[in-house]
């Protein structure tokens, strides 16, 4: 029996005693007035029905009983009912939300912290809180920007719990501790303790490499929900050579499995390159071997260092177009075992991304020094002003701040963007890319089809990828002024 075959899909019958898995629950979302199930980097919107549902399901009750008890409360023929429920619930266990049968984990409180902060409703959805940008790996696509922020300049763990309670109260559901490599940060379990007070969803975004089986279990009982290990490769020759560290790839299994042991969330991040692609398969089992519930297959967006290093990650069409055949097959093959999100490469794509859900629309990052950006690469874009969460309140700043008001709207936007139907649906796509390509930040973003500089774009990947690889330049504290290959 091959790995991928050892972990199945929960297929919900009559008989089933479905219970929210340790990671997902309930949030009462006031700030935009609506439920929604609080999962691994999602935030799931219910209606009044599937409330009542969801409210009944607590490990015990069958299925059949939880609709016999709703048909009774609604006067409802109970066949239609059963069928309703079993279809909701198996959605949510195709997700890999629910179990079969009640576990030793206490589920968390339904979370109710966030209060209305009105006019201006829609908030953030998620913080991306930059930690620190101190890492022990030298990634040559990391998305930490060039000059890198020093540690004496790092928020303190009371001022990232203001932070986190003012990204609460405009409806932050979602919290990204990243880095960097968050868990350096000494005082962690701390940080941790004010993002639960808060009612966030906590997410670790981690190499994992300096993670010990005993911190991760203290990091469990604080009320961590989710890790997300990144992994460069499953070859270790390779993984070490990408990330300039040694032995990462068997210290991120037994995180991996740890994580799971602990009952949290677990999604294996890889970001897709041409020196990885063929080892695609492989890293889609190692996700299922350590108990993954999703994994990002992630195609590197060339900016910051991995701008730097596109010659030596850029893949080739073909490769590309392998690597949407091996996603496809293995979606269908793992339905309800291992979810998927797959980032397409911009170079072969004809339409461009809604990146980062839209400018200022979706999520606020925070860089170690307490810098807000609309987005994490937002620093390569000259002229904007981000502003300091220790001088001006984050509400404000989201609200009022120049850098996050700057590509919000379509008064920006130039031609074709101006006058195209789908202007609405991806706001005229990356802007840091659009920068990096064209030099102008508020160009149509290249990865469309109708943008000038598409073909020019397309032509650039198809030469590098093409060419053999140059060294990497590695990631490294002291920033691009020393490059080291
Ligand atoms: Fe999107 Fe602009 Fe391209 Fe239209 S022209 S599809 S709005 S990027
Ligand atoms: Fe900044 Fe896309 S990475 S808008």
């Amino acid at each position: 029996m091959s790995k991928t075959q050892d972990r199945e899909r929960f297929v919900v019958a009559p008989h089933s005693r479905p219970a929210f898995a340790r990671y997902a629950r309930l949030h009462e979302d006031r700030v935009r007035d609506r439920f929604v199930v609080l999962a691994p980097e999602r935030a799931y919107e219910i209606d009044a029905i599937s409330l009542a549902v969801i409210g009944l399901i607590d490990g015990e009750s069958t299925v059949a009983q939880i609709a016999s008890r709703l048909a009774a409360r609604y006067g409802a023929p109970e066949d239609v009912v059963a069928r309703d429920v079993t279809a909701l619930l198996q959605g949510l266990a195709d997700k890999c939300l629910l179990r079969d049968g009640p576990d030793s984990f206490t589920p968390p409180p339904l979370s109710t912290l966030a209060t209305s902060y009105a006019p201006f409703a829609a908030g953030p959805a998620g913080l991306l809180a930059e930690l620190t940008h101190r890492c022990p790996l030298q990634c040559p696509y990391c998305s930490n920007p060039l000059e890198l922020e020093r540690p004496n300049v790092e928020l303190t763990a009371k001022e990232w719990g203001e932070t986190f309670r003012a990204a609460a109260a405009i409806g932050a559901m979602q919290l990204h501790l990243s880095g960097g490599e968050p868990t350096l940060r000494r005082d962690l379990e701390e940080i941790l303790g004010y993002a639960v007070e808060a009612g966030l969803y906590s997410n670790l975004v981690t190499s994992a490499v300096m993670l010990t089986r005993e911190r991760l279990e203290a990091l469990a009982k604080i009320g961590l929900d989710h890790v997300q290990v990144s992994i460069q490769d499953v070859i270790p020759q390779s993984a070490d050579y990408i990330s300039a560290f040694e032995g990462g790839v068997a210290k991120k299994r037994d995180v991996a499995i740890w994580t799971r042991e602990f009952g949290m969330g677990l999604t294996i991040n890889a970001p897709m390159h041409r020196q990885n692609i063929d080892h695609l398969p492989k890293i889609i089992d190692f996700a299922v071997e350590v108990g993954a519930q999703r994994i990002e297959v992630a195609h590197i967006q060339y900016y910051a260092w991995a701008e730097k290093n596109r010659a030596a990650l850029i893949p080739t069409r073909e490769k590309f177009m392998e690597s949407v055949k091996v996603v496809d097959e293995a979606k269908a093959r793992l339905k309800g075992v291992l979810n998927f999100d797959f980032v397409i490469h911009d170079h072969y794509a004809t339409l461009p991304k809604t990146c980062t859900g839209g400018w200022g629309r979706s999520i606020v990052v925070v860089t170690p020094s307490g810098k807000a950006l609309p987005c994490h690469a937002a620093q390569t874009l000259p002229g904007l002003v981000f502003d300091d969460v220790r001088k001006r309140d984050l509400g404000d700043i989201w609200r009022n701040g120049s850098a996050f008001n700057a590509f919000r709207g379509g008064d920006w936007m130039k031609e074709p963007c101006r006058s195209c139907e789908r202007r609405e649906i991806d706001l005229g796509g990356c802007r840091c890319q659009a920068m990096a390509v064209t030099g102008d930040a508020a160009a149509t973003d290249p990865a469309c089809h109708l943008s000038p500089d598409h073909a020019r774009f397309a032509a650039l990947a198809a030469t590098e990828a093409h060419a053999a690889p140059p060294p990497f330049v590695y990631r490294r504290m002291s920033g691009a002024g020393k490059e080291t290959v």
